[in-house]
């Protein structure tokens, strides 16, 4: 491996954590290269509902369990994910019998999730994603349709912050959605969160999960969402960070590399995402990673199935990329 002088995570000290999301299995294999430049995990899946409660009352957490183990042996932090979502959560939560769940009981099912799950993650956990994507894409709706919304109504959001806060009174409760760039979902969050505070709902910050590309969002919107989140007076993490190399709408299936062209316009994108983020570090408190490298990460199955996306610091061996670079080298 080539010597590198910096590591992510010594260039961040005084600016944030860097952390980045994980598997057993991706520990297993690029462990090395995860404790060398980061100091804070994330589990991609397995503290989801369904991986740590997938029936009712039987609690499993060997997979998340290694992942907390390896984070107490190198000296990491961690953040949780996730607590309530609309997916990979169990049949079982919202079914009474073969009925639909009641309110009660679907409030009672949340609860307990949470006094059990925020229990057992205590250290090194500094945040918790009490609430995952609940706002709409698409319509004047602030919410989207998901059975949670369904079976309690709206105040489902407030109930699981306010369940959240009983569970674990130490811990930093986050809402974390995506396209949280673009205005029109910005806006829309941000007046969830307002209405929540001013209800008095227990939160403590705005999660940005920073699914990003080479053109989209923009950096004025990026650097408006930033603000206008911050103004909140709430603390911000970067929670799921990648930058594709294809837009969103960019079908092909012809590369088996990525192009020149590619990877430095990808490198000058890191690069002023992180400038960015160290100009507004006051209030970002975390930076996540969604993979350690190209070797693996979701986006090669998405939104295009089997599709080789490159989107992360690292290359399909874990050596630095130009991205990588830029991103420890600043001035
Ligand atoms: C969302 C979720 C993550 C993960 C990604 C895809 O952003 O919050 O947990 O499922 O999608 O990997």
């Amino acid at each position: 491996m080539t010597k590198q002088l910096l590591t992510l995570k010594d260039a961040y000290k005084d600016y944030f954590k860097v952390g980045v999301a994980v598997s057993p299995e991706t520990l297993e294999r690029d462990g090395e290269l995860i404790s060398k430049q980061f100091n804070s995990l994330t589990a991609e899946n397995v503290m989801k509902p369904e991986e740590v409660q997938p029936e009712e009352g039987v609690f499993t957490f060997e997979k998340a369990d290694k992942i907390v183990d390896f984070a107490k042996a190198n000296d990491m932090t961690m953040r949780g994910h996730t607590l309530v979502w609309h997916n990979q959560t169990p049949e079982w939560v919202f079914k009474d019998g073969d009925k639909s769940a009641s309110r009660d009981l679907a409030l009672d099912r949340m609860k307990k999730h949470m006094d059990v799950v925020m229990n057992h993650f205590k250290t090194p956990f500094y945040a918790w994603d009490v609430i995952n994507e609940v706002i709409a894409d698409e319509g004047n709706d602030l919410l989207r349709e998901s059975p949670w919304r369904s079976i309690i109504g709206d105040d489902y959001v407030q109930k699981a912050f306010e369940f959240a806060r009983q569970a674990n009174p130490d811990v930093a409760l986050y809402y974390n959605d995506y396209n949280e760039s673009h205005p029109a979902k910005r806006d829309k969050i941000f007046t969830m969160i307002k209405d929540m505070m001013d209800k008095g709902t227990p939160i403590d910050g705005v999660g940005l999960q920073a699914h990003w590309g080479l053109e989209d969002p923009s950096l004025d919107n990026i650097k408006a969402a930033i603000e206008k989140y911050a103004s909140l007076g709430l603390t911000l993490q970067i929670t799921e960070m990648d930058v594709s190399v294809f837009n969103f709408d960019d079908k092909r299936t012809d590369l088996t590399a990525p192009t020149a062209e590619m990877m430095e316009k990808q490198a000058e994108r890191y690069d002023a995402f992180f400038s960015l983020f160290r100009e507004y570090s006051e209030h970002i408190d975390s930076v996540t990673l969604w993979a350690a490298s190209d070797r693996y990460n979701w986006l090669d199955d998405f939104p295009v199935r089997g599709r080789k996306n490159w989107p992360m610091l690292f290359d399909v061996n874990n050596q630095p990329k130009e991205s990588f670079n830029r991103v420890v080298s600043y001035k």
